[in-house]
């Protein structure tokens, strides 16, 4: 098969890439390089079936492909937040785009949408029949409102056009690779760890999320992709619950630091409480996370002390 990666360079993408290779795919990775690198997927280009396109997917494109991973879009609050009025344009505009390709072509087309499309939730778990509680005047509903729309081209190509469509609900996700000035959570402690600053949180404290490793969240992109079942969505995500206390503390620990917990202000329309409900995940993909928090996080410590050019204490 020939798979479109787009949104290739980033975190999620150049893992993606990275597993579509080693199970004999060939690989056309497409990225504006506004939060992605080329150092994510260097390493990939001298592999025959890999190729790298600069291209931005609010631009329609012509390609040959059998498989559609949309990816493009930036993911943490800093980056879509810089130029909000682009963020939306990219998940509506990249996702007409993409959809447009997969029609022409005939391609299966998976979209990477978010739990944020739940906004902060009235309902915990969130199962994938919640509606969300969104605003959508917020600073937030550039990315919100920007992929609740990408669901509905997305279900509206299908219901219309009969294209052959898969939607999975990305909640949290962490591991090597993410941006240093990412400025989400895991990263954010990671690096503050390491360079033995104070790790900043907002809000008590108590407020909880779930993280999944960047692995379990590969293996589960790709079995949705391949599976004939149910076209979405499906929620991916790790349902262990974390407040972000327990998560500075085990930053902390694990990068022997001796940095400190500094309290400030919440910030606006962040939800108090994410947690998947993965019951579907596990009966239509057989899927479940694997790796523990303390390892995952090991892991991404190892990676950001290499990138920080730090020695291990
Ligand atoms: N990581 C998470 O926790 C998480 C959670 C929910 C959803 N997602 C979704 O997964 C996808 C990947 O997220 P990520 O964490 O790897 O983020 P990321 O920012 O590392 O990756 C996004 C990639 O898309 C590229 N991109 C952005 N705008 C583009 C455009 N207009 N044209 C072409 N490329 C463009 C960026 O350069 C980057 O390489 C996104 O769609 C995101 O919404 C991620």
């Amino acid at each position: 098969m020939r798979a479109l990666v787009t949104g290739g360079a980033g975190f999620l993408g150049s893992h993606l890439c990275e597993r579509l290779l080693k199970d004999g795919h060939e690989v056309i990775c497409l990225d504006n390089f506004f939060s992605g690198k080329r150092q994510n997927v260097k390493h990939l280009v001298p592999n025959p079936n890999f190729e790298l396109i600069r291209h931005d997917v609010v631009e329609p494109i012509l390609l040959e492909v059998d498989r559609i991973f949309h990816l493009a879009c930036p993911a943490s609050p800093v980056h879509y937040q810089y130029n909000p009025v682009k963020t939306i344009k990219t998940s509506v505009m990249g996702t007409i785009n993409m959809l447009g390709l997969a029609k022409r072509v005939r391609a299966r087309i998976l979209l990477t949408s978010t739990s944020e499309v739940y906004g902060d939730p009235e309902q915990h778990p969130q199962t994938e029949s919640y509606w969300g509680h969104v605003n959508p005047i917020g600073v937030r509903s550039c990315y919100d409102e920007g992929k609740r729309v990408a669901e509905c081209l997305m279900m509206d190509y299908h219901r219309q056009n009969n294209i052959d469509i898969r939607i999975v609900r990305i909640f949290n996700t962490y591991g090597p690779r993410m941006a240093i000035n990412d400025g989400r959570v895991v990263s954010n402690f990671c690096v503050a760890a390491l360079r033995g600053e104070n790790l900043e949180i907002f809000g008590d404290g108590e407020q909880t999320r779930a993280f999944a490793y960047v692995d379990d969240m590969i293996d589960a992109l790709v079995r949705m992709m391949n599976q004939e079942q149910h076209i979405g969505p499906i929620n991916i995500g790790n349902p262990d619950e974390f407040t972000i206390k327990e998560l500075a503390k085990l930053a902390i620990d694990l990068a022997r630091s001796s940095s400190k917990v500094v309290i400030k202000p919440a910030r606006p329309d962040d939800p108090v409480r994410r947690r998947p409900n993965i019951e579907l995940a596990k009966k239509v993909l057989g899927w479940q996370p694997t790796t523990p928090l303390i390892v995952g996080l090991q892991k991404s410590l190892d990676h950001f002390r290499d990138e920080l050019g730090i020695k291990e204490a």
